[in-house]
């Protein structure tokens, strides 16, 4: 592994500007950005088309057994998730799968499963991965570790903004539920839940453009690369 090539954690709530700025992080060191909030809306894709239940760890299990979650970039270098060799990027943001996806990830089996692609995409370093658990569980080690935070209000109208350009169509208020809803489930589960590590830096992102909370995780980043190239 190339010490220079650090691994940068982005983890907080849903809305809270983790993969904005995680693909403009990557882009700037030329690293993989993955986004690990994909993955888990992938399987519960693939759970919801069989008609699954989180609480029927049997058929989980089964599920886990026959499906592969990848992450693919295509010729404009855009991230695409599959499930098999099925490409359900434009799915897996749907409603359904929205107010179904806190249910799903917190059965430990599916953790446990996403956990390990995960810790196997980014064990050569030169990684930025956004999601809840990244700096405490999955990359404990992490060089840098980012909390972002952002008020409930600007995380929901950053989402109505994102949702006419993925055809969907939800108000105001169900995307405020569906937020307060996952938040809550995300932070209360008990494995492995949304929790901010202990030597994260947080940065509150609820006025600041995508440009500006970039530059202070570049600024970050290259002083660590900085000390490790010494
Ligand atoms: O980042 P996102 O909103 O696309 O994530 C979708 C859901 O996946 C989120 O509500 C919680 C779950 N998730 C998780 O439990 N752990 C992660 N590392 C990433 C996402």
């Amino acid at each position: 592994m190339d010490e220079r090539k650090i691994i940068i954690a982005i983890d907080g709530p849903a809305g809270s500007g983790k993969s904005t700025t995680a693909r403009c992080v990557a882009q700037h060191f030329k690293y993989v950005y993955i986004d690990t909030g994909a993955m888990y809306r992938a399987i519960t894709f693939a759970a919801l088309r069989f008609n699954l239940y989180p609480d029927n760890h049997e058929k989980i299990n089964e599920l886990l057994e026959t499906t592969s979650i990848s992450l693919k970039r295509n010729e404009t270098g855009e991230q695409r998730t599959f499930v098999n060799e099925e490409d359900v990027t434009p799915h897996i943001r749907s409603k359904e799968v929205s107010e179904n996806v806190s249910y799903f990830s917190s059965v430990s089996r599916i953790r446990e499963a996403m956990v390990e692609i995960q810790r196997k995409l980014g064990q050569k370093g030169g990684i930025v991965m956004d999601g809840r658990d990244i700096g405490t569980v999955v990359f404990p080690n992490a060089d840098l570790k980012i909390f972002l935070v952002a008020s409930l209000e600007q995380r929901a109208k950053r989402r109505i903004a994102e949702l006419p350009a993925q055809s969907i169509v939800m108000s105001f208020d169900e995307v405020v539920e569906n937020i307060r809803q996952r938040d809550l489930l995300d932070s209360s589960r008990d494995h492995s839940p949304l929790m901010k590590a202990s030597d994260a830096i947080e940065i509150d992102t609820s006025y600041l453009t995508i440009e500006e909370q970039t530059e202070k995780i570049i600024v970050l980043a290259e002083n660590i690369i900085r000390r490790k190239s010494l």
